[in-house]
């Protein structure tokens, strides 16, 4: 199992390229079993999770083709990559690949939508709380279709296809919403959201719906309106780019010092986050290619936070601040109210002389003036790359194990910090 080496202390100079988001992109190539029409997905990121999604496409009878590299391109930009589902061949998408990944539950709306039934293994994916999927179904009973649970599996059917309704969700669910988005596209009559998730991949896959011929208003807020369509076609389109991904190397430069351009970042994607990263110390400007962020000495303010849904700081970066806090020169809380257990890096950051305390969901981090190189271990995804940038800022040589949590969502993650000064390489393990 590979790992990656770290040793800290530098400050990070240069340009990162943000990829393609991968919350976006999951959703964008799920919308392909809607059609019978080629999709095709600009700037999709070079990730394990897509990879292993093409696989369950696959499963499905989704053809999959890659552009090659042309002229000029470099290893990080985005790949482009044609999606043809012109025949379904299987509607059941088995445990051994859902497993893996949960974002993969949602093939169980277009499936449902065009071919009246689909049979999904319950899902498994990140260990970051008991992250049910009772919104989702209830969603799908909404749009009229009868669901049992059999064996571990969700059969879904809805012979004479899915009826509009209102659908009222309890929660914010980005889930529950895409899965609804897609399956109401082709619903019989008109379909009202209300307490949608506003999150921007959200927006993007409703933007890709709409060019493929959906007709949806009101992605972006809170109430999202869908009158179904009897056929979907195909369309061209380019995943936004990465928030998380952004709001990461952010973090890690406000914990290092230094001055990067985030190339393609947009600061509209993850305001509330940048925000709170500028009250730490760092400034943060908008610009022509990028979000440029930097700091230049000086202490890391503590800051509070409190995870909340979109236009909130998000849950996905929660992780990093803590990483980041663990420097501050003084004590921040760090609240999580999206899920229960996103906190097992704590343990691991404790390891590099972190000072966090946990109460109920909320951390406690008392910043310490010196953090230590130590040998830790990946937990999930976000929680890993928090204890990346923790090992930036450490003494010494941090070894960070487990690292294929991290080839999940993080595009040449070692490759894109190497490339602005830090001391960092991957160790192949053969066995
Ligand atoms: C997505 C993101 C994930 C992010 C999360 C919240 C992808 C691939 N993943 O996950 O990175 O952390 O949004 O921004 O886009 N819930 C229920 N019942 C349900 C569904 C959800 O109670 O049927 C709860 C969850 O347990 C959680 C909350 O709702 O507490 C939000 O979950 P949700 O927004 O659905 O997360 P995901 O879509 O799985």
């Amino acid at each position: 199992m590979d790992r990656i080496r770290i040793v800290g202390g530098r400050r990070l100079e240069g340009r990162i390229p943000i990829s393609g988001a991968k919350n976006a992109a999951l959703p964008l190539m799920i919308a392909s079993l809607l059609t019978d029409r080629k999709l095709t997905l600009e700037n999709l990121p070079r990730l394990a999770d897509v990879n292993q999604l093409t696989r369950i496409l696959g499963n499905h009878g989704v053809d999959y083709s890659i552009d090659g590299k042309r002229k000029g391109e470099g290893e990080t930009s985005g790949q482009t990559v044609h999606l043809e589902a012109r025949v379904i061949v299987d509607t059941t998408a088995p445990y051994e690949l859902v497993s893996k990944m949960r974002a993969s539950f949602w093939v169980l709306g277009p499936l449902l939508a065009r071919m009246g039934e689909a049979r999904v293994s319950l899902p498994g994916g990140c260990a970051i709380g008991t992250r049910p999927v009772d919104l989702l179904l209830m969603a799908m009973e909404r749009l009229g279709a009868q669901i049992d649970i059999e064996a571990g599996y969700v059969v879904a059917r809805a012979p004479k296809g899915l009826r509009g309704a209102e659908i009222d969700f309890s929660k914010v669910t980005v889930g529950g919403t895409h899965m609804a988005l897609m399956a109401a596209s082709l619903a019989h009559g008109t379909t009202v959201l209300h307490n949608a998730a506003r999150e921007p991949e959200v927006t993007d896959l409703a933007d890709c719906l709409t060019k493929m011929g959906a007709r949806i208003k009101g992605a972006g807020s809170s109430t999202i309106e869908i009158e179904g369509v009897a056929r979907l076609g195909g369309a061209s389109h380019a995943v936004l780019p990465d928030r998380i991904e952004t709001g990461t190397y952010a973090m890690a430069v406000a914990m290092t010092g230094g001055d990067v351009l985030l190339e393609g970042a947009r600061a509209d994607l993850l305001q509330a986050a940048l925000d709170a990263l500028v009250e730490t110390g760092a400034e943060v400007a908008s610009e022509k290619g990028g979000v440029r962020v930097r700091r230049n000495g000086g202490d890391i303010r503590p800051v509070d936070i409190v995870t909340e849904p979109f236009p909130g700081f998000p849950t996905d970066l929660q992780a990093q601040f803590m990483g980041l806090m663990t420097r501050a020169a003084g004590v921040s809380r760090i609240r999580e109210t999206i899920f229960e257990n996103r906190f097992m890096h704590v343990q691991e950051l404790a390891r590099l002389g972190a000072h966090i305390r946990l109460d109920g969901d909320t951390a406690i981090v008392e910043g310490v003036p010196v953090l230590k190189g130590a040998p830790v271990m990946a937990t999930d995804l976000r929680a890993s790359v928090s204890l990346v940038i923790a090992a930036l800022a450490a003494e010494g040589e941090t070894i960070v194990n487990r690292v294929y949590h991290l080839d999940r969502g993080f595009e040449h993650l070692e490759k894109k910090l190497g490339g602005c000064n830090a001391e960092i390489e991957r160790l192949s393990n053969p066995g």
